[in-house]
C-alpha cells in the first residue's frame, strides 16, 4: 500500500479527482495519508475534511519559505508518504524540500509545458492564440514548472472559446492526467533518461 500526501491551496478539484480515483479503484493499492493546505480557508481542505481524510492547515503567511517547508516536510515524513502530489499548491518548494523527496513529487500544470509556465497558463495560451493547449503532470525539480514530464494531455482551443471555457476543457484533462501519472509513478516501471520518462515494456 502506497501513501500519498496532497498539498493544496485552493479549490481542490484535482485532489477530489485523485481521491475519487482511489475510491473507485482506478488508482490501486494507494491511500491518501495526509492533505495539507497552506491556507485555512481553502475549499480543497474543507473537501478533504468532509471525506474524513487526515487534513492539516500549515499556514505559510509570514514565514520564510524554508521554515514553512520544514514544517510541511516533517508532517509528510511522519506519515511516511511515498508520493507527494501538488494539487494547486500555490507555493514554490525550496530546493531543500525537493531534495528530501527525490523523484517523489508531482505537480500538475494547465498547459503543454514548456509553453506557458507560471501563473494563469490558460489565459496565456488563449491570448497567444494557440490552437491546442492542455495539461502536464511532471516531477518537481528546483525550477518552476520544469521537471521531467510524466503525462501530457492535449485540448483543442475552439473559435468560440474564452479563457474560461478553455480552462474548463483543460481541467477535465487534468483530472484524468493526474490519475494516469500517479499510476505510472507508483508502478515504478520507468526510467528517466535525460529529461525523458521512458516506460519499461511489459514482460
Ligand atoms: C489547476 O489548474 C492546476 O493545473 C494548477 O492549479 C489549478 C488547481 O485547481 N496547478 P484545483 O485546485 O485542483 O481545482
Amino acid at each position: 500500500m502506497k501513501s500519498l500526501g496532497i498539498l493544496l491551496s485552493g479549490r481542490g478539484s484535482n485532489f477530489v479527482a485523485i481521491a475519487d480515483s482511489i475510491d473507485a479503484g482506478r488508482i490501486k493499492n494507494a491511500g491518501i495519508a495526509v492533505v495539507i493546505s497552506n491556507l485555512a480557508d481553502a475549499p480543497g481542505g474543507a473537501a478533504a475534511r468532509q471525506r474524513g481524510l487526515n487534513t492539516l492547515v500549515i499556514p505559510s503567511q509570514g514565514k520564510a519559505r524554508e521554515e514553512h517547508d520544514h514544517e510541511v516536510v516533517a508532517v509528510l515524513q511522519q506519515h511516511k508518504v511515498d508520493l507527494i502530489c501538488l494539487a494547486g499548491y500555490m507555493r514554490l518548494l525550496s530546493p531543500w524540500f525537493v531534495q528530501q523527496f527525490p523523484r517523489q513529487i508531482l505537480n500538475i500544470h494547465p498547459s503543454l509545458l514548456p509553453a506557458f509556465p507560471g501563473l494563469e497558463a490558460q489565459e496565456q495560451a488563449f491570448a497567444y492564440g494557440v490552437k491546442v493547449s492542455g495539461c502536464t503532470v511532471h516531477f518537481v525539480d528546483d525550477e518552476l514548472d520544469h521537471g521531467p514530464i510524466v503525462v501530457q494531455k492535449a485540448a483543442p482551443v475552439l473559435d468560440d472559446d474564452d479563457e474560461h471555457s478553455l480552462a474548463a476543457r483543460i481541467l477535465e484533462r487534468e483530472h484524468a492526467a493526474y490519475t494516469e501519472a500517479i499510476n505510472i509513478v507508483l508502478e515504478g516501471r520507468f526510467k528517466i533518461v535525460g529529461r525523458r520518462l521512458v516506460r519499461e515494456s511489459p514482460l
